[in-house]
């Protein structure tokens, strides 16, 4: 299991620490936070003594000062001193986050909506989990399947965009054993707020273990975990690939009561007079359509569905074969 050995950041504002990527970041902001806080304080203090010192008095001319060029100079010099500290400090932060250590890891990150999905260098993906070793230097290629997303992680203070037609990088190594989160942080459409992924930075046994566990059926699956069942980890995948977030909860073809973006799952498979494509033909819906379907959302577009383009997924045949059965018992 995990060992959250949670070094909580020292600031309330922020969540914890988590990788290397976070200290010079943390400095930053602190110094930033602090120094504004000092001057809104100094500023709003002497602005109501000035206006209390200066109040008009009936009678009084006021004489104004002329120029004073020392202090025109002081305080002009001296903000661009700090200015010109803080771009270094987020400067070499870009540069340390932009270049990857020798011997990284390489791990593709691809977002899609609304999921985010993983490859691993032995060529596995994985949705909507992201397994890293601790200590050790990682590079993320990232890219996107349709629109624009960002791919964040606030425990490491990372944010990249994810592009259509392009790859971005970023690299950082994990210091802390535990659970950090992604988040999409560009707005990308109904179920952007959906579009989430889970990090777990693991010892080197605990990544060992995950590694070679990937793609094939793990022993329990679910929330709480039961012995796992094609049906059991096919549902997993459902959820964990962002299925739901297109076809709605349990492939109802309901999202908040609504018509959901993807055509409706239940009670498909087999169903009697077939499912109506755009063409006007229908096709019946039995295991090599699904599978289709899955690999090849174009392939055959259901009737109504027009408007929304699913993104082509990629599974090993053993996770197909639970997706499917899973498909199959949705009633
Ligand atoms: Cu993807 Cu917002």
């Amino acid at each position: 299991m995990i060992q959250p050995n949670a070094p909580v950041s020292e600031n309330f504002q922020l969540p914890p620490a988590m990788a290397d990527s976070a200290p010079p970041v943390d400095t930053a902001y602190n110094f930033i936070f602090w120094f504004s806080a000092v001057f809104l304080v100094a500023v709003t203090a002497a602005m109501l003594y000035f206006v209390v010192k200066y109040k008009r008095v009936k009678g009084v001319k006021s004489e104004p000062t002329g120029h004073f060029n020392k202090l025109e100079i002081f305080w002009t010099v001296t903000p661009t001193i700090f200015i010109v500290g803080l771009f270094h400090v987020g400067f070499t932060g870009y540069i340390k986050n932009a270049t990857a250590s020798e011997g990284a890891t390489e791990i593709r990150v691809r977002g899609k909506k609304w999921s985010w999905e993983f490859e691993y260098p032995t060529g596995d993906r994985v949705a909507g989990v992201l397994h890293l070793e601790v200590n050790k230097p990682y590079k993320m290629i990232i890219s996107s399947e349709d629109v624009l997303h960002s791919f964040f992680i606030p425990e490491f203070r990372l944010k990249r965009d994810a592009v259509p037609g392009q790859y971005s990088f970023i690299s950082f190594t994990p210091t802390v054993t535990g659970e950090a989160h992604v988040f999409c942080a560009e707005y990308c459409g109904t179920s952007h707020s959906g579009m989430l992924a889970q990090v777990i930075v693991e010892s080197h046994e605990e990544h060992k273990k995950f590694i070679d566990s990937m793609g094939k059926m793990p022993e329990t699956c679910g929330t709480p975990p039961v012995p796992c069942s094609p049906e059991k980890w096919g549902e997993t995948l459902f959820v964990s690939n962002g299925c739901t977030s297109c076809h709605g909860m349990g492939g109802s073809g309901q999202i908040g009561g609504a018509k959901s973006p993807g055509p409706k799952l239940a009670g498909l498979f087999m169903k009697p007079g077939g499912e109506m494509l755009m063409t006007g033909q229908a096709v019946t819906p039995d295991e090599n359509y699904l599978r289709e379907s899955i690999l090849r959302p174009n392939a055959k577009i259901v009737q109504g569905y027009n408007t929304v383009v699913m993104p082509p997924f990629v599974f090993k045949d053993p996770q197909l074969d639970a997706l499917i059965a899973y498909i199959k018992s949705l009633k």
